[in-house]
């Protein structure tokens, strides 16, 4: 069962988008609030007798529910409103993360998580420490995300078929996020083949600074991060061992231990199987280790 913890916009979505691709026989959305996963449950199930889909979407206000649950996503908590940073809600979602993750801990200890609540860097090394599962069960969705918004800009501005993008975005899924054209191309052509670096560098600007247009202008970003969260779930349902970046527990690798951070990693059927190491330039590597310190700087105000 696919348990989404948190029903509001995208965590509807996710449960809508995971269902479409029939990825579990049961997903289940789980909040706090009286009706509101009940109602989506029922909406989603409506659509989905339309469309002939036998996956049945519950609703439910009680941890009790997500037992037997092989994947938690975790969107519980508050959104940002236009002008706010994600690192703005560290505070108030690092509280609710905890509790969410010590329900998840004592309801479906075998299960994976996949933190989605901002910051999302902070809330999954929190989800991380709390849960204290194998750091192969705890993987956020950030990068995926913006990896989404990194090949939108370079379809738009060389004209391809999104089909033949290929791109990467790791660090901080925030002010610090790294787009890698570097590692990107268009069907395994170096994008530098296509675009000069000026249009590069401000591709990487767009990539990082869309999100909050995108909330300005509809006061809320919703299908495209429900839409990643169900890639991530599809990659481990259907063990497909894609390469994605996401957010997890660092011991080690590129030079950072005691931190959570998206990177590129194998994601199957165990969770994260492989973490990668890219060989990042200086300017990458710059960037990287800021958004390392940023978030251990947020983390240290926070009590675990
Ligand atoms: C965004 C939120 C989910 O980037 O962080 O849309």
């Amino acid at each position: 069962m696919i348990t989404i913890i948190g029903s509001g916009k995208v965590g509807g979505d996710a449960a809508l988008f995971s269902a479409l691709k029939k990825l579990d026989d049961q997903i289940l959305l789980l909040d706090v609030a009286k009706g509101l996963p009940q109602g989506e449950a029922m909406d989603i199930n409506h659509m989905l007798s339309e469309q002939g889909i036998d996956v049945e979407v519950k609703g439910s206000n009680d941890y009790e529910d997500i037992r037997g649950s092989n994947i938690v996503v975790v969107v519980a908590g508050s959104a940002r409103k236009p002008g706010m940073t994600r690192m703005d809600l560290l505070k108030i979602n690092a509280s609710i993360v905890k509790s969410v993750t010590e329900n998840i801990k004592k309801y479906a200890d075998d299960s994976m998580i996949i933190p989605v609540s901002n910051p999302l860097d902070p809330m999954a090394y929190i989800t991380q420490k709390v849960s204290g599962f194998d750091r192969s069960r705890v993987f956020g969705m950030g990068g995926m995300l913006d990896l989404s918004r990194f090949r939108q800009f370079i379809h738009e501005s060389t004209g391809h078929s999104r089909d033949s993008i290929r791109g990467l975005v790791i660090g901080e899924h925030g002010e610090n996020m790294l787009p890698l054209p570097r590692f990107s191309s268009v069907s395994g052509i170096p994008l530098s083949s296509f675009l000069p670096k000026e249009k590069l560098d401000e591709i990487v600007v767009n990539t990082k600074q869309v999100a909050a247009k995108v909330i300005e202008l509809k006061g809320a970003t919703v299908h495209a991060p429900g839409n990643a969260i169900s890639a991530i779930i599809e990659t481990v349902v259907r063990d497909r061992k894609q390469v994605i970046p996401v957010a997890t527990y660092l011991d080690g690798e590129y030079g950072h231990s005691d931190v959570t951070i998206g990177v590129p990693a194998v994601i199957g059927k165990n969770g994260v199987e492989k973490i990668i190491e890219l060989d990042l330039n200086d300017e990458e590597r710059t960037m990287f280790d800021k958004g390392v310190a940023n978030v251990k700087d947020a983390l240290s105000g926070i009590q675990i």
